[in-house]
């Protein structure tokens, strides 16, 4: 994590904007890997809460100084550290995949098909063998419910990322109609996570949280980072 600290005093100056209003603003594209040390002369927890709920939950900070009516805060991406359980863990991965799936949308209606294409197949595929292979016979999976509906899915979106990579891949390769199936499959993929998001996710992470396996973490962090897990020959990507 780089050790870059910006420090920006909100305590003097500009009275044209509420002290909120200023904080958002330069929170709003506040990049992992980077810290923001604000000054301010309000309860930055209260203020901070605030800026988080606009900004979906995306900020983490620690109160570095607190004095007579002034507070340094340090800000950073919630990415930056450990997630803090399941729930996030799969969430943030859920967003880096939505991240990746938009890059690989703009150079396909640029024209163009390459490296963020399998970049993203192999994270989407890792993503699906931890909760198949990991999280749903950890947590016990039903014939009926989310979880049945979960392996559905994953079915349908697999499909279609071949679909995506057959028509963005070879000589015959089309980048138009692999952008309508990688558009496609962003709507199947926006569906299926917001699915689980409500109605798979909260039941694990219950689960998760009263049995206290804390080695499930890190299997799981292990197969999305490609340390473990699906390397075997034949499951990656061309
Ligand atoms: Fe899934
Ligand atoms: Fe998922």
């Amino acid at each position: 994590m780089s050790a870059e600290h910006e420090r920006i005093d909100l305590t003097r100056g500009d009275a044209s904007a509420p002290l909120h209003t200023r904080v958002f603003y330069l929170l709003r594209d506040l990049q992992r890997g980077r810290a923001l040390e604000l000054v301010v002369d309000e309860d930055p927890d209260l203020l901070l809460e605030a800026v988080n709920f606009q900004l979906r939950r995306r900020l983490r900070w620690e109160v570095a100084e607190a004095g007579a009516g002034r507070w340094v805060v340090r800000v950073r991406h919630r990415d930056d550290g450990r997630a803090a359980g399941l729930m996030d863990l799969m969430v943030r991965d859920h967003e880096r995949l939505d991240r990746l799936l938009a890059g690989v949308l703009a150079e396909l209606n640029a024209g163009r098909t390459g490296a963020p294409l399998a970049e993203f197949a192999t994270a989407l595929r890792r993503h699906v063998e931890v909760e198949n292979e990991i999280l749903a016979p950890h947590f016990g999976a039903q014939p009926q419910g989310p979880t049945a509906v979960m392996f559905e899915d994953h079915e349908r979106i697999l499909a279609e990322l071949d679909l995506v990579l057959e028509s963005a891949t070879g000589p015959e390769a089309d980048p138009v109609q692999a952008a309508a199936y990688a558009a496609m499959l962003s709507g199947s993929m926006a569906k299926h996570e917001g699915r689980e998001e409500r109605e798979l996710f909260p039941y694990w992470e219950e689960r998760f949280r009263r049995d206290g396996d804390s080695g499930l973490l890190d299997r799981v962090q292990a197969v999305l980072e490609g340390r473990t897990g699906p390397g075997a020959p034949g499951d990656g990507v061309a």
